[in-house]
């Protein structure tokens, strides 16, 4: 077991992952709980997250004494090596030349952290974004790695097992990072690396249980893999406790709801209640054009629906559902929340965590929030969901509304709906489905001129985007053929009305983001 203390970095989950790949279980902290937690968990090794603050601020954050105390190995990233210098009586220094991005190390001491992944002698890429750098050792330390700015990049007491590294080596941007990670977590902490999905199906159905005793849930289904994955996580753990509910807001595309419903209806025996509700949300969304808003009106139309149906639910006689469970995955909350104290900024309100309304009567179950995409779609294959159904595309809570940029009619969907069939079975006809993260069509607010026949059209401009990504936080276009691009758009210019212009989005994230809004 890894304990892992947060000082608030973005990139936090990033470490508990790069562990989780290496096998091992790995529990996240804040830095205020953090000797509570390592009193009760005991665990093998301890690494400090980087963070937002600097250790020359009043308050700064710091690791509990504790864990120094313990004899442990501990590995410090950017502010957690800062920290860790400091706590341990060396000395850290602002106000030099900040490093943020690409930068070069060059190893110049042999160490079980580099052992068969760096030589020493020689320089390699790393992810660096720091201000503060250390500027003389602790006690028993020694540098065994420096860059152009940072003369300090890497330090190790090897006698403690104390490792501290000013880059960031959990981000996919320092190439070896991984490497460096396995080398502590299995050879210096020596954790066996024999916890799997399994292993988290089975803590997650404990922890559900715990939380939910014998009350009942409401779980949210959207019709894409993470609400399933999480539906059926949750049956696992309560049986007939749960009951799914599919809020057809109208916004969602060809046969996604259809398709949801016979799965859970014949395949898995589980509950479902399938509620027609675009009225209500198209209502809702008439005239808006703000896409925070639009989030926010669609997020709480959502809230409205489920406990109406927990209503109807107890006044059947059920007893009332007290919790509302969704599929909120990792991406979904970084990018939703301000963390304490950091820098965080709110990019989108994802439905299904910031766009939720402030006051709700049911208190939220989310078993996928520490998850990344793919390790969804691993639990998903360990649960025994289809493949097909596994690997489908992301499709995002509020649907096809945040994909009509502007007002949201309904009208529009139905054409939007039309272009993104056609798009989709153009990839799949071509076998790229699988090699890209997600491919959509967007409805642009634009009209412009063209000719057909012989006579001039007036209409909606199409855009489409199809990226690849790993976990949803970074993606690049897709780079198609031209010649499949060129087919696609004719198909969609003749058989869509409505539609006389298709362009392609060869924007990246970031700066872009995969949706338009
Ligand atoms: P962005 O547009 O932020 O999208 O680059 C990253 C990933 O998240 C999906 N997405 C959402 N998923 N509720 C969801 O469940 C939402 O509100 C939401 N907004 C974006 C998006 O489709 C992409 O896969």
């Amino acid at each position: 077991k890894i304990l892992i203390v947060d000082f608030g970095s973005q990139v936090t989950q990033l470490i508990a992952r790069r562990v989780r790949e290496e096998k091992v279980y790995s529990e996240i902290v804040p830095y205020q709980k953090a000797a509570e937690a390592f009193a009760e968990m005991r665990p093998k090794a301890v690494i400090l997250s980087g963070g937002p603050c600097s250790v020359l601020d009043a308050d700064a954050p710091s690791a509990p004494a504790e864990i120094f105390a313990a004899g442990v190995p501990v590995l410090g990233i950017c502010y957690g090596e800062q920290t860790m210098a400091v706590q341990l009586g060396g000395t850290v220094e602002g106000g030099h030349h900040r490093e943020f991005g690409r930068a070069e190390v060059e190893v110049v001491a042999p160490s079980p952290l580099f052992d068969g992944v760096w030589r020493t002698g020689e320089r390699y890429p790393v992810w660096m974004s720091h201000g503060d750098r250390v500027t003389r050792l602790p006690e028993g330390f020694t540098a065994i790695a420096t860059s152009d700015n940072a003369p300090i990049a890497a330090i190790a007491d090897e006698a403690r097992r104390y490792y501290a590294v000013q880059f960031h080596l959990e981000v996919i941007h320092t190439p070896h990072g991984a490497a460096l990670i396995r080398n502590f977590v299995r050879n210096i902490a020596g954790c066996a690396g024999d916890w799997s999905m399994r292993a988290f199906r089975e803590e997650a159905v404990a922890r559900i249980r715990e939380t939910v005793g014998p009350g009942r849930v409401i779980c949210g289904l959207s019709g894409g893999v993470d609400s399933a994955v999480a539906a059926v996580l949750i049956h696992e753990a309560l049986g007939d406790q749960l009951t799914c509910v599919l809020v057809d807001h109208g916004l969602m595309r060809t046969a996604e709801a259809e398709r949801v419903v016979t799965m859970f209806r014949e395949s898995y025996n589980i509950p479902l209640v399938n509620v027609d509700a675009e009225a209500l949300f198209l209502g809702a969304l008439e005239g808006v054009t703000d896409p925070e808003q639009k989030r926010k009106i669609i997020g709480k139309l959502f809230i409205d629906v489920f406990e109406a149906e927990a209503k109807k639910l107890a006044d059947a006689g059920g007893g009332p559902a007290d919790f509302l469970a969704q599929g909120t995955l990792y991406p979904d909350v970084i990018e939703s929340v301000s963390f304490t104290g950091g820098p965080s900024v709110t990019i989108k309100s994802h439905h299904n965590v910031g766009g939720l309304p402030a006051r709700m009567n049911m208190k939220l179950v989310e078993p996928l929030r520490e998850l990344f995409k793919d390790e969804v779609r691993a639990l998903g294959r360990e649960l025994g969901l289809p493949e097909v159904f596994v690997g489908r595309h992301p499709f995002p809570g509020p649907g096809l509304a945040i994909r009509c940029p502007g007002a949201v009619t309904k009208e529009k969907v139905e054409i939007l709906r039309k272009a993104d069939a056609i798009f989709l079975e153009e990839i799949r006809r071509a076998g790229l489905y699988d090699d890209i993260w997600q491919a959509f069509a967007v409805l642009l607010p634009v009209r412009t001129v063209g000719v057909m026949g012989d006579g001039r059209t007036y209409d909606h401009v199409c855009a489409l985007r199809a990226v690849t990504s790993v976990d949803g936080m970074t993606a690049d276009f897709y780079p198609f053929d031209m010649g499949f691009l060129g087919a696609v758009a004719t198909r969609i210019v003749n058989e869509v009305q409505g539609i006389n212009r298709v362009t392609y989005d060869i924007t990246s994230k970031p700066p872009g983001t995969i949706e338009w809004e």
